[in-house]
């Protein structure tokens, strides 16, 4: 391990066309934010940088269809973005933007240095142009017919019906996206950066010297080197972005992926224009880039190779992507609006901050993806932070005040037990256990060991049971034996100070070591306990004596409210009508046609719905039916059996391009004779706004004859 004087935190950029949602936060804010809150309370010396990625062609496709500039566009998220952060406290240093001056000046420059140094390959081109829209095309922004499976939507990057990797080129009657015409070949000229030559040191950093990344990270970096890196355009033909630094260059600015990550630069140059150097060019600064998965190739690869040819700066000595989170069994999609926005959420669930931080940390995608459940959240609410930390803190206050009167009673050390030493052993013991997981980035572990050192503190006051030696006390009060006549009634006493005193230092144990992943809460303890903010730091975890006998508390408050049953619904209904194909939040949308919808039929109960049977079947297949220019024959594998299905979609799909298709069937339809075949089953399609069908296959292939249900 490389001793290290100070640590340079990133959280990749969000883009400013859209709000942030849970995913998100999940995926890299929550945890950079808990490892930058643990550091500052070490007193390492630590900077977290942030802002929004203002460039890229979605930025630009966007004000198009919106008929406003781009700079309108993320103006608009960036203040959402900026302030959903602080409110649920993802504490940066500084958080910038890409379109700010001092980014473009420092992307700018960093541009030309390599240029200066020869590291640019210059290279003529020929790519797709819209003549009407007066703009080159992203090879996303280009549909056309799949050469390999004939479906007639595949983009000209891929076809996500076979998932074979395109070029436009290969497209079948290509179309631009946004004026529908047919792209033009147009030349143009590009600097590109030969990643390849590269290759030697990537493999030498990373493969052998990095093999301590998490297996996903390293895993991506493998296969990628493995599969042989070639040279990359760092530039694009756009008027919006950063100006490409060079004479020649009228209308081309750096490709995003280029100055993005820049953007880390410039912002610690915002934050510190005298000393940010000391936190990007000397060897004993540790840089660490927060990300999730889609984000490793350009932090593991490229961004490093780039930092590598400039020759000033450091690499990252770690990159801890997470994998993604799904919601509610269904991957996060931005366009369905199938995603819990941030700033939804706070406006939902005001004073509820650190019940998302907590089920977010509790659900993080750290070693594989994971699944966000509205009625996880609710449970981790209330059967996990109400019931164990809320209630283990609540419970310590309510007594201190009724048994020792607002104040800490002393520890009487001849009246120590067992119980009591251990439960301050395992205090100190959880101290290191959390250090140990958070320097490795294990947060979900790390908050796991905290909460159940305030199960420990339950089970601990449990068998203690002072309210019961309490009322012994009184009860002999009652009967005229006053004071600490007996020896019975002092060590009563003895009991419930110590019980009352250990479980307060732990209750300010807990506040230092919840502080990293729920800032809030610990706020609210500091208050109860009436101490100051220093007592946070995290030298003083662990430490026995924490709050001084004597001192006088404050009335408990509680740290978390029950979530309703009602709250959740009123969640998960939300996200139903996104389904039922709502468009995105009202600040949020990207559509520009407004679909009409069917009205909903009359309502079922389960065991109407119980009476279909639904199966996957397989077409292996498929004839025109004649004379009736609407019907196929499908010959449908549903494992069991081979079945003859008559279905209405000849004006939709070709008879060859859906053989092999997986597809739902209605098995138990009555047969029924259509054109003198007999039908057995029904196929299932989506019919979207356009009155286009689609499929309804499994996300995976499956076997003929698996059930639905
Ligand atoms: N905007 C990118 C994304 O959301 C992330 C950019 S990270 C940076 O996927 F390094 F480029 F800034
Ligand atoms: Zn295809």
């Amino acid at each position: 391990m490389k001793d290290y004087k100070r640590i340079l935190v990133s959280a990749a950029l969000p883009y400013a066309n859209g709000p942030v949602h849970v995913g998100h936060l999940a995926g890299c804010y929550l945890p950079a934010d808990i490892y930058v809150r643990y550091q500052r309370a070490r007193k390492r010396d630590i900077v977290f940088v942030g802002g929004s990625d203002e460039h890229g062609v979605p930025i630009t496709i966007r004000a198009m269809k919106e008929g406003i500039s781009p700079q309108e566009i993320v103006d608009k998220y960036h203040s959402l973005i900026k302030d959903s952060f602080a409110r649920i406290g993802i504490s940066f240093d500084v958080y910038s933007r890409t379109s700010a001056a001092i980014h473009h000046e420092t992307s700018a420059d960093f541009f030309k240095k390599l240029y200066d140094d020869g590291m640019f390959e210059e290279r003529e081109t020929e790519q797709y142009y819209d003549e009407e829209k007066e703009t080159f095309l992203a090879d996303r922004y280009i549909t056309g017919t799949c050469p390999v499976c004939q479906n007639p939507n595949a983009y000209g990057d891929q076809c996500e019906k076979c998932g074979s990797s395109l070029s436009p080129e290969q497209l079948i009657n290509p179309k631009s996206t946004l004026s529908h015409n047919p792209p033009k070949k147009r030349k143009t000229k590009h600097w590109y950066f030969p990643l390849n030559e590269f290759e030697p040191f990537l493999k030498e950093w990373i493969l052998e010297g990095h093999k301590e990344w998490k297996n996903n990270v390293y895993g991506q970096c493998k296969s990628w080197i493995d599969s042989g890196l070639q040279p990359r355009a760092m530039t694009r033909d756009s008027s919006w972005g950063v100006k490409v630094p060079l004479p020649d260059a009228e209308g081309k600015v750096l490709y995003v992926w280029f100055d993005a990550p820049i953007g880390y630069i410039s912002a610690t140059r915002e934050l510190l224009p005298d000393t940010w150097e000391n936190y990007w060019k000397r060897e004993d600064t540790k840089l660490v880039h927060f990300i999730g998965k889609d984000n490793i190739v350009f932090h593991c690869i490229i961004f490093p190779a780039m930092l590598k040819a400039h020759g000033d700066y450091v690499l990252p000595d770690n990159v801890p992507a997470n994998e993604f989170l799904n919601l509610e069994n269904d991957k996060v999609s931005t366009s369905r609006n199938w995603a819990v926005w941030l700033h939804e959420y706070l406006n939902d669930f005001s004073g509820c901050e650190d019940v998302l931080r907590y089920y977010l940390t509790t659900i993080a995608p750290e070693t594989k993806d994971s699944d966000f459940t509205w009625k996880g959240f609710q449970d981790a609410n209330n059967s996990e932070l109400v019931s164990i930390f809320g209630n283990f803190v609540n419970r310590t206050f309510v007594l201190m005040h009724k048994l020792c009167s607002g104040k800490v009673p002393p520890l009487h050390l001849e009246a120590m037990d067992d119980d009591d030493r251990n439960l301050f052993a395992d205090i100190k013991r959880a101290k290191h256990t959390i250090e140990e997981l958070l320097e490795q980035y294990k947060f979900r572990d790390a908050l796991f060991e905290v909460i159940d050192l305030a199960r420990k503190g339950n089970q601990y006051m449990q068998k203690k049971e002072p309210w019961i030696k309490a009322k012994q006390l009184t009860d002999d009060l009652a009967a005229n034996k006053p004071g600490l006549a007996t020896a019975e009634q002092l060590s009563a006493r003895q009991s419930i100070d110590n019980c009352m005193h250990v479980c307060l230092q732990l209750c300010a144990n807990l506040s230092i070591f919840i502080n990293p992943f729920l800032p809030h809460t610990a706020k609210k303890m500091l208050h109860m306990m009436k101490v100051v903010e220093k007592m946070l730091d995290w030298e003083n975890g662990g430490k026995e004596k924490l709050l001084s006998v004597g001192y006088s508390l404050r009335a408990p408050e509680l740290l978390f409210r029950k979530i309703e049953d009602a709250e959740i619904a009123a969640q998960l209904e939300k996200l139903q009508q996104s389904k039922n194909g709502n468009v995105m939040p009202a600040d949020a949308t990207s559509e520009d046609t407004t679909p009409s919808f069917a009205p909903l039929k009359e309502e079922i109960v389960y065991d109407d719905f119980a009476k279909l049977d639904l199966r996957i079947g397989t077409i292996v297949e498929a004839v025109k039916v004649p004379k009736a220019d609407k019907l196929l024959q499908l010959t449908v594998d549903m494992g069991f059996e081979t079945r003859t299905i008559v279905s209405g979609i000849a004006l939709h799909f070709s008879p060859e391009e859906i053989i092999g298709k997986q597809v739902t069937v209605v098995a138990n339809l009555a047969p029924r004779k259509m054109r003198g075949i007999e039908s057995n089953g029904m196929i299932l399609m989506a019919e979207d706004a356009e009155g286009k069908l689609h499929f309804m296959k499994p996300e995976n292939v499956v076997n003929a004859g698996a059930t639905v249900s």
